[in-house]
Formats: structure tokens, C-alpha cells, sequence
């Protein structure tokens, strides 16, 4: 069996990389591709480009070809992304294969940098390609030293096409751009940069982005939101900027936040399994931090734990919850009396909170979230609430 990997950082893939893998592919002939982004590649200075996306965006690789799957290995494994323990997994994937090594022109010039590079030599088949016309002297010559030393060495031959991400990144060449990725750069307006959003700016996009009746609501979230911050100490410019950007995916069409979960495949693991009306929270939080420029953990935790809670939350997380619960237009039967506990006692009243929307999912026969569930477990105790 022949198994060609193809790493990169791919931020972002463009055709050169899909011409690239197609000239490997036809000097291969490989039973299986793995297109790899790395995690942290360590020849390179760190991506910006969230690795989830850059993952999502190496999709444009699998039209070329059907036995081909793109790995979140690397990217899962974290920190500095060594070629040589991606080849001990296939081989330990894919025991008696042999495996098929990528290589541009640059990197096979500095090959004898990379770590473990003489185990990489006699481990795998190198594959190399020339990214620039006219290096290919320089390219037999690196390849002959590399032969010399016991490695074995394929050229891939073809006219290379010259496209560079750094040029794409810095907003030339956009035409060399896969449709694939393309529009996830479209989707979180990548390679732009991205000031955080202000509170102005929230609510400037809520006012557009929204109905005006969930406008409204989310004001009034805003409100309830910087005075309780005010009243239990937590900053209010937090609490305003969360509760601004809450609810700022709701009115998207649910298969739209299906492929915002999908996209974010690794940060956002599991969450598509989730009921559906927790989504729309996650959802913003990632919208927050890809598009609108918002690093701070905790607003991002509070926008995307605003539906179901979690275990350990902070005091920014039960302030959103509960000034979503308790805005001013809410009205059903035990707000005012909600209303009133808040005032007295965050705490029990996120507890009290919780499990009284959980009683209510079960009454309607509505799939309850094990995370909810979790939460409200950890919440309750202190108060000798009523387990479920
Ligand atoms: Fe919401
Ligand atoms: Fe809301």
C-alpha cells in the first residue's frame, strides 16, 4: 500500500497546493492521500488563521482525488507539528505501508534541519517538487546529497505554479483561491484585519444583523446585564459587549449554523450533537472571535453558554444567563419571582434558573442538554435543590 502525505500550514490552500498534490499524486500513484495542516508548523512563524478554519478550508483538497482525507491529526496533538511523529502514526495506521513524503523546493534545501530527518530519510520516500521555474538545479543537487546519505527520492516533475499564501494573505492573488476556501474566508472575513468589535459596534451590528423585536430584547439583555455586572462585580463592559453579541446568530437558518459548528470542527467538538437551540449561542461565540475581533475567553464563554450553562461557570457566564432570562419583556409565570431572587442572590438564583428550564424541557418533551444537566448537578448542591 502506498500513502503519500501532503502537510502544510495551508493558510490558506490555494491552486499551487492542489497543483502541487496532483503532480504527487500522479508520480505516486498512492492507494490513499492524508492532507495534513499542521498545528504549530515549526520552519514557519505561527498562523493567526485559527486552525479549525485552515482545516475547513483544506476541503478544497478532496474533489482531486477519491481516496483522500484531510486529518485534523496534527491540529488535535497541539503544539509544534514534527513530520516525523505524523509518519510514526501512519505507520502505526497503516503498518506495512510505504509511505510518501511531499516536499517543496524550499524545504527540501533545508531537509537536514528537520527534526529526526535521518529517520524520516530512511522511513519514507521523498517526493519532491519544484515551486519556482529554474531551481531545479539546486533541487537534483539537494536530492543527490540526500540520496548519498541512504534516502530515497522521487521528482514530481510539471511546470510548478507560482502562487503564495503570504501574497493571498496579504489580499493579492485572490483568483488562485479554491471555491472551498474561498468561502470560508468569505464566511469569516479572514486576512483582514480584525480590531475587536466595541460596544458601539455590537450594537450597531445587532440593530442590523436583528428583528427588531430580538433588537429589543437584547438591549434590554444589555441592560439587566451591566447592572447586575455592577451589582455582583464583574466588568460591565464585558457584560455589555456579551449580551450585545448573545443572541446575534438566532435568526440564521439552522443548516447555516450547522456549517459554522462544522467549520470549527475541533473547538467546537460535539456541539452539532447538541440540541438544536444551544447552537445559535455557540455559534455567535465563534462569529465573535473569527469575524468581530473578541479574544476575551470570557465573553466568549458567556456568549456561547448563554442557552444550557455549563459546569463552573464563571460570574460573567450566570449574569448573561440570567439577564437573558429575566429581561425586560420576558413575562412567563415565575419571572417576577426569578426577578426578585436575582436581585438577592446570583447564585441561587442561576441554580433555581436552570433547573426550572429544565423541568419545563421535559414537560414539552424537549431534548434536554446532558450539559445543562451537568451544570445544573453542580449548581443545585449548595442549596439542596431537587436532583433530576
Ligand atoms: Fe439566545
Ligand atoms: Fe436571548
Amino acid at each position: 500500500m502506498r500513502v503519500l502525505l501532503f502537510g502544510g500550514t495551508f493558510d490558506p490552500p490555494h491552486n499551487g497546493h492542489i497543483h502541487l498534490l496532483q503532480q504527487a499524486i500522479r508520480a505516486v500513484a498512492p492507494d490513499w492521500v492524508v492532507v495534513m495542516p499542521a498545528c504549530l508548523p515549526p520552519h514557519k512563524s505561527p498562523s493567526t488563521t485559527a486552525p479549525d478554519l485552515r482545516l475547513a478550508m483544506c476541503r478544497c483538497f478532496e474533489p482531486i482525488f477519491p481516496d483522500l482525507e484531510v486529518s485534523s491529526w496534527e491540529i488535535e496533538q497541539g503544539g509544534a507539528s514534527y513530520t516525523i511523529d505524523t509518519v510514526a502514526m501512519l505507520e502505526n495506521r497503516f503498518p506495512g505501508a510505504q509511505i510518501f513524503l511531499t516536499v517543496g523546493s524550499d524545504m527540501l534545501l533545508s531537509f537536514t534541519g528537520w527534526k529526526d530527518w535521518q529517520q524520516l530519510l530512511a522511513r519514507t520516500i521523498l517526493v519532491v517538487q519544484s515551486r519556482r521555474e529554474g531551481d531545479e538545479e539546486q533541487l537534483a543537487a539537494a536530492a543527490a546529497g540526500l540520496e548519498q546519505k541512504g534516502g530515497r527520492v522521487v521528482f514530481a516533475g510539471g511546470t510548478p505554479l507560482e502562487v503564495s499564501s503570504s501574497e493571498i494573505r496579504s489580499g493579492r492573488g485572490r483568483k488562485n483561491i479554491p471555491p472551498q476556501a474561498r468561502e470560508i474566508i468569505r464566511r469569516y472575513d479572514l486576512y483582514r484585519p480584525h480590531p475587536t468589535i466595541s460596544i458601539e459596534g455590537a450594537r450597531r451590528l445587532a440593530k442590523r444583523t436583528l428583528s427588531d423585536k430580538r433588537y429589543t430584547h437584547t438591549l434590554n439583555v444589555k441592560k439587566l446585564a451591566v447592572k447586575l455586572a455592577k451589582q455582583y462585580g464583574a466588568d460591565p463592559d464585558k457584560a455589555a459587549l456579551a449580551a450585545l453579541l448573545h443572541d446575534i446568530a438566532k435568526e440564521r437558518p439552522k443548516a447555516e449554523l450547522l456549517q459554522i459548528l462544522q467549520d470549527n470542527a475541533i473547538i467546537a467538538k460535539g456541539a452539532a450533537q447538541r440540541p438544536v437551540p444551544v447552537w445559535h449561542g455557540i455559534c455567535a461565540a465563534l462569529l465573535a472571535q473569527h469575524r468581530w475581533g473578541v479574544q476575551d475567553e470570557e465573553v466568549l464563554s458567556a456568549i456561547a453558554n448563554h442557552t444550557a450553562g455549563k459546569p463552573g461557570m464563571t460570574r460573567l457566564d450566570k449574569i448573561i444567563y440570567l439577564a437573558d432570562m429575566c429581561s425586560a419583556e420576558r413575562s412567563y409565570p415565575e419571572v417576577d419571582w426569578l426577578r426578585a431572587l436575582l436581585a438577592q442572590d446570583l447564585d441561587r438564583a442561576m441554580a433555581v434558573s436552570l433547573g426550572q428550564n429544565i423541568l419545563w424541557m421535559r414537560q414539552q418533551n424537549k431534548p434536554i442538554d446532558p450539559v445543562s444537566l451537568a451544570a445544573y448537578d453542580e449548581l443545585r448542591r449548595p442549596y439542596h435543590l431537587e436532583a433530576f
